[in-house]
């Protein structure tokens, strides 16, 4: 019997493995890779401007996606206490993306222009001043330190090479138009881009 060689060899199982779910994998990701929908920005996306990119920094390093995703499903129950779901076009610009699945926290996709400023603030000294019950940790440092503007330029140029377009104007004025925030103010210009710029789909 022929499959006795194969079920004998576990050298030629593991290479006939790879090889079908290498297929099934192909079958799938690489006709999305030519989907405009889900490769172009969706409409009204741009690249994330200096300040948003360094609070993105912020959000990561901070690890504020192990509580919160940034993904809104397309079922009812989410988009009607998140707003519309999210799509592929939208996430073009975000090197990687946040869409995560955790939610300790709520989806955070479109929390944009849902709190003033000072909502946030307030929220990420002491999240528990406005949310008695809330288990989100404070971040009271973020107050106290400077965004690192000497960084910023090159890490929009890193960002050009893989298709974001930026302009030499952009890259050049980087370093001014992050300097002198603090990472507080910087994380909250972030919190405020998200989910605000897909037109028509609030
Ligand atoms: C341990 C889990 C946890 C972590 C880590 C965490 N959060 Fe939260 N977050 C929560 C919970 C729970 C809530 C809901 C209660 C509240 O509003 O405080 C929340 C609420 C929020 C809200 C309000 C959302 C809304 O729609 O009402 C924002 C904005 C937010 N978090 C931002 C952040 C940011 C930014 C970070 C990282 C600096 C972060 N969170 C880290 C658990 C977390």
């Amino acid at each position: 019997m022929k499959h006795s060689i194969v079920e004998t060899k576990i050298g030629l199982m593991g290479a006939l493995i790879v090889l079908v779910i290498s297929i099934g994998g192909l079958v799938e990701i690489v006709p999305l890779m030519f989907d405009r929908e889900i490769v172009e920005p969706a409409d009204g996306i741009e690249p994330h401007p200096p300040l948003v990119l360094e609070g993105r920094d912020i959000y990561i390093r901070e690890g504020c996606y192990n509580c919160h995703s940034q993904m809104i499903r397309p079922f009812r129950a989410e988009t009607e206490r998140y707003g519309h779901y999210s799509l592929a076009g939208e996430s073009v610009y975000d090197r990687p993306f946040q869409f995560g699945s955790k939610r300790t926290g709520p989806d955070l996709a479109r929390v944009g222009g849902r709190y003033s400023d000072e909502w946030h603030r307030l929220h990420l000294l002491r999240p528990q001043d406005l949310v008695p019950e809330s288990n989100m940790p404070a971040y009271p440092w973020l107050e106290e330190r400077y965004v690192d503007h000497t960084r910023t330029a090159r890490k929009l140029r890193a960002l050009r090479l893989l298709g974001h377009p930026y302009s030499d104007e952009d890259i050049e004025g980087a370093a001014d138009a992050v300097e002198g925030y603090t990472e507080m103010e910087a994380l909250i210009a972030y919190l405020q881009s998200l989910g605000t710029n897909i037109q028509g789909r609030r």
